[in-house]
């Protein structure tokens, strides 16, 4: 059954009489319609924005563990639906569900993460350098925040944002990609449920049109102090010099061309699973997932041979069966990746499949599970052959495609790996510690794997990258903290008289001359 989804500012629907409508539907049988979206225009989208303003002072006043034991709410809360919002999210983004359980359950992580931060939110005592005089620091809430995400991790990676925002007593307007829109109503209900007053936390449906009007109006309004939005390069790009109008920096998780590299010494094996795994895992729709194997010229040809033959072996289909992975997230993914299809060239030579392109009782996958015709499902692709001038190469390739390339020397490899300018993650297969060490220093990512896959980030280690990936910002665990507070100093002098810094500072008389006479 169909939901109707509008947006929710200040605890009221918003109802928006001019916007768009959506349809919301299941990328694995597109028959099925999860839910019609009412979509906001920009002024809602800015009156959130003024909502989530009023509402911050107040929320700021909540004591952090009292805000703290609201995020230990959550967490139980998410926990206790696990199972129907991991089945809603494979139904509306074709998700497999062991991996939708897994994303359910990186919320889960995130809220027992915070929900101690509550209660720590340290700041420092620090000596002055004069006496009867005292430093601190204070972390300070931010303001209002707006939080932009896509759909291919429609409730995970917007849990990094929100939950660290709400426990430093931010408030926040919540903006999910549109085609996720119930799975983000769903997480929405259960963050809530967790006795947020009204405007702490408002969500808002709308296109990107819509949203980016509305970003305007809200920073020249001066109703909102902070964007975070995950997405692509080129979208990033324009909020970034948005926000940088406004004097602003925006925390920005953009896209990925992530290599990994073999080594002679690597566990082929090991190497073959992970590149699997993190090419074709959620159709190859992650930002960290793999998009060029560069592996040594030496053991090219057993690579792909064993590579291409997991990729033909592999289950794709049904995402509520065990597959590998399931359709595309939406038609425009499915679109954008037939662009890709089309950067395939005569040099080039494709493994892993029965066919390419859309998978269909005319082109047909062998093994697939489930009816092709459906939904939007793609055959696996291997590229081989690649070379570095290739868009294939060069440019992010949202979907189930690797391309493969050879390398003579590990920094030739590491060459390669910077090369497309990118650096979300990364990952080395090798048994070689010097080898590790050497492309941990070179490569250009804000995320290194080694003898593992560059997908699956942990809840609690700094998620980001760097150059066409973001900005420097950084997702999870303490380094968050960074994007959603700001510093203040405090100084206290309680020495009665005025002590200026620099000048009555006490000196001691160092003879500096002074040497060793043995
Ligand atoms: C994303 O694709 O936007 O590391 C996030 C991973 C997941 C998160 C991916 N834990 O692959």
């Amino acid at each position: 059954m169909a939901s109707n989804i509008v947006s929710v500012v200040g605890g009221r629907a918003a109802q928006d009489a001019p916007a768009d409508r959506l349809t919301s539907t299941n990328p694995s049988r597109l028959t099925d319609v999860v839910a019609e979206v009412t979509l906001a225009s920009p002024a809602t989208f800015a009156a959130a924005c003024a909502a989530a303003k009023q509402a911050q002072p107040s929320w700021g006043d909540i004591p952090a563990p009292v805000r703290g034991k609201a995020i230990a709410a959550m967490g139980r809360i998410v926990e206790d639906n696990k199972q129907a919002l991991a089945r809603l999210v494979t139904r509306e983004l074709g998700k497999p569900y062991a991996e939708a359980l897994g994303e359910v359950q990186e919320i889960i992580d995130t809220c027992d993460f915070f929900l101690g931060e509550g209660r720590r939110l340290y700041g420092q005592t620090v000596p002055s350098e004069m006496p009867d005089k005292q430093l601190f620091t204070f972390r300070v809430p931010v303001g209002s925040v707006a939080v932009v995400t896509a759909g291919n991790f429609p409730v995970a990676v917007p849990s990094w944002y929100l939950v660290p925002a709400l426990v430093t007593g931010n408030t926040v307007v919540w903006k999910p990609a549109e085609y996720a829109a119930a799975s983000a109503l769903a997480l929405f209900e259960l963050l809530q449920a967790a006795g947020l007053p009204e405007g702490v936390l408002n969500i808002v449906f709308a296109d990107g049109t819509a949203t980016f009007g509305g970003l305007e109006q809200a920073l020249q309004a001066g109703t909102l102090d902070k964007i975070g939005f995950t997405g692509s390069t080129a979208v990033g790009a324009r909020i970034g010099e948005l926000a940088g109008r406004h004097l602003q920096s925006p925390c920005l998780e953009l896209g990925g061309k992530n290599p990994m590299v073999i080594t002679p010494s690597a566990d082929l094996g090991l190497a073959v699973e992970g590149a699997l795994f993190s090419g074709f895992g959620t159709a190859g729709q992650r930002c960290t997932s793999l998009g060029t194997v560069i592996v040594h010229e030496s053991i090219h040809d057993e690579f792909l041979a064993r590579f291409s033959a997991a990729v033909s072996a592999a289950a794709v289909g049904d995402p509520a069966q065990n597959v590998v992975y399931g359709p595309m997230l939406d038609q425009k993914f499915a679109t954008g990746f037939e662009e890709y299809l089309g950067w395939i060239q005569p040099h080039h030579k494709i493994l892993g499949s029965s066919g390419i392109g859309k998978i269909s009782g005319t082109n047909p996958r062998v093994g697939f599970v489930g009816d092709p015709e459906a939904g939007l499902f793609y055959h696996p692709v291997i590229v081989d052959g690649v070379q570095a001038r290739d868009a294939l190469f060069r440019q992010e390739t949202f979907g189930p495609i690797v391309g493969v390339l050879t390398y003579r020397d590990l920094g030739e490899a590491i060459t390669l790996a910077n090369a497309p300018g990118y650096g979300l993650s990364s990952s080395i297969y090798t048994n070689d510690p010097r080898e590790v060490f050497q492309f941990r220093r070179g490569v250009s990512a804000g995320m290194v794997s080694v003898n593992n896959s560059t997908s699956g980030a942990e809840a609690h280690l700094p998620f980001g990258g760097n150059g066409k990936s973001g900005n420097g910002s950084r997702q999870s665990g303490i380094w968050v903290l960074d994007q959603f507070t700001r510093w203040q100093a405090m100084n206290w002098d309680y020495s009665g008289r005025l002590q200026k810094a620099q000048m009555d500072v006490t000196e001691l008389t160092a003879d500096l001359n002074y040497r060793l006479t043995t």
